[in-house]
């Protein structure tokens, strides 16, 4: 579908998000034709730029970082809607200024005053912003002019403060103009948990305790945090990722079958699960925190987080948490979730791996089974995305020996379709008004309320466990899995 008469506003973009997805994400949404033909792109900074420094910004942006080809042609009409306006937040003309821009590319481009904001700013500067836009008239949506707000990660530290933030927001946007982002679930691989368990027959009916032992969510990542102290000191890994992303990866895998595939009906099964969901303790025995060293990894020198600019020597923000969950209801009693996320890994990868039970009685000797692993069906969501299933195999020979094999769906050989990026996806959707893949406040609030009791924990202790750069994390992290008899996956 292709958006209708729009605007889009950017708060933030000077940085980096602006610069390395959402520029390029809009160039490409043009680029396959999804854009109307008057939308224009609107930069608020405090940087003394022209309208043309504006575009000069987004036009190195998309050289870079855009997916698609460049074209002379649709930069040129793209470039043609680009405006910028300077000021503070704070800075009441500013915002008049950027009213009478709204208005004037109305009647000059037909918009229609149709305008998303796309707040990619910190969390303390929401207030006054979206104070500024009640003021000038810009929050307010008619019969005929929608205005929408896009707000980004963190949505709070912790359940008390992301209320405060909700409240805020919708003080000024009712919930149906609010889109928060969280770019998983503009992920293909990520809507495809959707389609894996609701579009066959095959899994469904062993989807539940009595055949899954336990699910592990891994997202690792092998970059460190150089650059991103202002961001990342104080909020760790369980705030920046497990709070959003994963726990997303969690509510669609344990989710009952929503009614359809409309927005509410999505959400309540999300908000369902989530509250279902509890963390477990005792967590010193449960939960791992970690942060990097200094050290060697894939054959380079690389600077522990105390080395890393801007992040102070006696940090104790973790770089890698691990977290055990339950989801307390029938389908899943008893079955532990397990997830993981960390900086400076062994590699990249985000996987959702459902580990099954064995099987109840082997009619080989125990020699032939030695090599036989637990059946597991893996949802690769990146890289090489696509599905592996896990099971036992007849070795070829003359004796009954019986080890692991693996099948394996790949996107890049089953399909020959592209998938767009998935700021991409999700800047289309807030401007066609679709809001299913936009987290509901409930599910963020629930979230944290997951997440609370561990990092109340946590705050207790000093500083994380270190772990080596290139490892799979510190050793409490597979102390904790070893307690339950049970290992980590080495993706
Ligand atoms: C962001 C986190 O939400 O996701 C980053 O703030 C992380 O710390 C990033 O690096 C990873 O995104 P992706 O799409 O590369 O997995």
């Amino acid at each position: 579908r292709i958006a209708g008469p729009s605007s889009l506003v950017i708060f933030g973009v000077t940085g980096d998000l602006s610069r390395k997805k959402l520029m390029p994400a809009i160039y490409d949404l043009a680029n396959r034709g999804l854009l109307p033909a008057g939308f224009s792109l609107i930069g608020f900074a405090r940087r003394e730029w022209e309208h043309q420094d504006f575009g000069q910004q987004v036009h190195d942006a998309v050289a870079e970082h855009a997916r698609t080809p460049f074209r002379e042609s649709v930069w040129n009409r793209l470039a043609e809607g680009i405006r910028f306006v300077q000021g503070s937040f704070d800075d009441d003309a500013a915002f008049d200024q950027l009213a009478e821009t709204v208005k004037k590319l109305s009647e000059e481009r037909g918009t229609g005053g149709n305008t998303a904001f796309y707040l990619s700013i910190p969390p303390w500067a929401f207030p006054v912003v979206t104070k500024q836009l009640a003021r000038c008239g810009l929050a307010e949506s008619s019969e005929d002019v929608w205005r929408r707000v896009v707000v980004e990660k963190p949505f709070g530290h912790d359940l008390q403060s992301a209320r405060e933030l909700n409240a805020i927001v919708n003080d000024v946007f009712p919930e149906e103009s609010v889109f928060r982002i969280d770019h998983y679930l503009g992920k293909e691989t990520v809507q495809n948990i959707l389609a894996l368990r609701f579009a066959n027959q095959l899994f469904e009916p062993i989807w539940n305790s009595n055949y899954v032992d336990h699910v592990q969510i891994t997202m690792a990542e092998d970059i460190g945090l150089g650059g991103r102290a202002g961001y990342y000191e104080g909020i760790g890994a369980a705030r920046d990722v497990i709070q959003n992303h994963l726990l997303q990866l969690l509510a669609l895998t344990a989710m009952e079958e929503p009614v359809s595939f409309d927005p509410q009906a999505l959400r309540a099964e999300k908000v369902k699960v989530l509250g279902a969901t509890k963390a477990v303790g005792p967590f010193d025995e449960t939960t791992a925190r970690g942060q990097y060293t200094g050290g060697w990894q894939g054959g380079k020198k690389v600077p522990g987080l105390h080395q890393e600019q801007g992040f102070p020597k006696d940090s104790t923000t973790e770089t890698y948490a691990a977290v055990t969950l339950e989801v307390r209801n029938r389908r899943w009693a008893g079955v532990p979730f397990y997830l993981r996320t960390g900086k400076r890994l062994g590699r990249r990868v985000t996987e959702v791996a459902v580990v099954f039970k064995r099987a109840p009685h082997l009619p080989f000797d125990s020699t032939s089974t030695e090599e036989l692993g637990e059946n597991a069906l893996v949802i690769r969501v990146q890289p090489d995305e696509g599905v592996t299933m896990r099971f036992g195999s007849k070795v070829p020979g003359t004796t009954m020996e019986v080890r692991d094999v693996t099948m394996d769906f790949g996107y890049g050989h089953a399909f020959t379709e592209s998938s767009p990026e998935a700021y991409e996806r999700l800047i289309l959707d807030v401007l066609l008004g679709e809001p299913s893949l936009f987290p509901g406040n409930e599910e963020v609030e629930l979230s944290w309320q997951i997440l609370d009791p561990v990092l109340e924990h946590w705050a207790k202790l000093g500083a994380p466990e270190p772990y080596e750069p290139g490892s799979w994390g510190p050793p409490s992290a597979e102390a904790m899995m070893a307690r339950t008899g049970r290992t980590w996956r080495r993706p």
